[in-house]
């Protein structure tokens, strides 16, 4: 299951008279708030997710942290909010990692240390405008698989992201709109709401928590390009994975919900969602099926997820960069050097 489950520590840094103070690790889970504080009333808010695994021999690995920390950077700017360096995020990564060692789930599970920085501003605004203070902060919590089997998605009536608005960074107002629509969603009997591009609302943009991808009866991997979407590493991992290993010939492009027909395969990917398989999509009322012809267990898809978690777990070695160093018994640093990710 995916849900919160208190680990014993979460590192903290806060941002005051124009600069960042050094973190530490606290036990403490309760952030305080003044009332007014910018993040309650103006959800002046970004995040990031990101998991630790335990390897079979026992090693401790974070996929691409460095790729986080500066997402985590771009969504900051947009929000305008001072960036945690990312080299001090990284090492934060590694003191709670490290810190949590004793609750990241055994290897082989399923299971992992799903780790949640967000930063906030936390100076009390009444008029609109930026927090003069911010909290830096990541917590960890074991989680299981977001999704259990295969997907059922609808075609959303609500929209996620504006042209030009915040659908490319990771802030949490992002995902406060769509909370409304998850919550029918799942009352409708459906896992996910897929959004369209609010613009003409005729292309496929992802869906409230992970970016969508197809296969063709051929094998070509199809996944939408949007300047509105969240810009997702495992996305980014999978296109790499399926064309330079799997030779498979790989698209990003417009998608239109027309065509959407026309695959054999469908999958949602992201830190959460790993590469789960999506059994339908229903377009109000057209109901179109995935994993026809070939079963998720024969499919591109589970090709797919099969190599990227195998690289995760430690079991096979990947592109390089992709994995941070080994926490060894002897605590060497678990992080990358920065500037790994592109
Ligand atoms: N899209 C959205 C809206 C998400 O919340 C996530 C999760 O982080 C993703 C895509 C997948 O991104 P990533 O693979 O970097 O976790
Ligand atoms: C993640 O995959 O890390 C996310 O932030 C998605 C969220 C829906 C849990």
């Amino acid at each position: 299951m995916f849900s919160y489950s208190k680990a014993p520590y979460r590192y903290i840094a806060k941002y005051k008279n124009g600069k960042w103070e050094e973190g530490y690790l606290s036990q403490d889970a309760n952030v305080v708030l003044n009332e007014s504080a910018c993040v309650l009333q103006y959800a002046q808010c970004v995040f990031e997710g990101l998991k630790a695994y335990k390897t079979r021999d026992g090693r401790i690995v974070c996929f691409r942290p460095d790729c986080n920390a500066s997402r985590m950077k771009d969504s900051a700017i947009r929000m305008a909010m001072p960036p945690y360096p990312e080299d001090k995020y990284l090492e934060a990564i590694d003191m709670v990692v490290r810190a949590n060692r004793e609750v990241i789930p055994p290897y082989g599970d399923g299971s992992s240390l799903y780790l949640r920085p967000f930063m906030i501003g936390t100076t009390p605004v009444l008029g609109v405008k930026p927090a003069d203070e911010y909290e830096f902060r990541i917590f960890a919590s074991p989680v299981g698989p977001y999704f259990d089997g295969k997907i059922k998605l609808r075609v959303c009536d609500f929209d996620r992201a504006a042209p030009n608005g915040t659908g490319n960074i990771k802030a949490s107002l992002n995902y406060a709109m769509s909370l409304y629509a998850i919550a029918d969603a799942h009352a409708q009997g459906y896992d996910e709401n897929l959004y369209l591009d609010a613009a003409t609302r005729r292309f496929l943009e992802e869906t409230g928590g992970a970016n969508i991808f197809f296969v063709t009866k051929e094998g070509s991997l199809v996944t939408p390009a949007s300047g509105t979407i969240l810009p997702s590493i495992t996305r980014r991992s999978v296109l790499e994975v399926a064309s330079k290993v799997f030779g498979m010939p790989v698209e990003e492009r417009r998608i239109s919900i027309d065509e959407i027909g026309g695959f054999e395969e469908c999958g949602l990917c992201g830190t959460a969602a790993v590469i789960s398989p999506v059994e339908s999509i229903d377009d109000h009322g057209q109901i179109y099926r995935y994993f026809r012809e070939r079963d998720f267990e024969s499919s591109f898809s589970w090709k797919l997820r099969t190599y990227l978690t195998e690289v995760q777990r430690g079991e096979r070695v990947g592109p390089e960069g992709w994995m941070s160093q080994p926490l060894s018994n002897e605590f060497e640093s678990l992080c990358l050097p920065s500037g790994v990710c592109d």
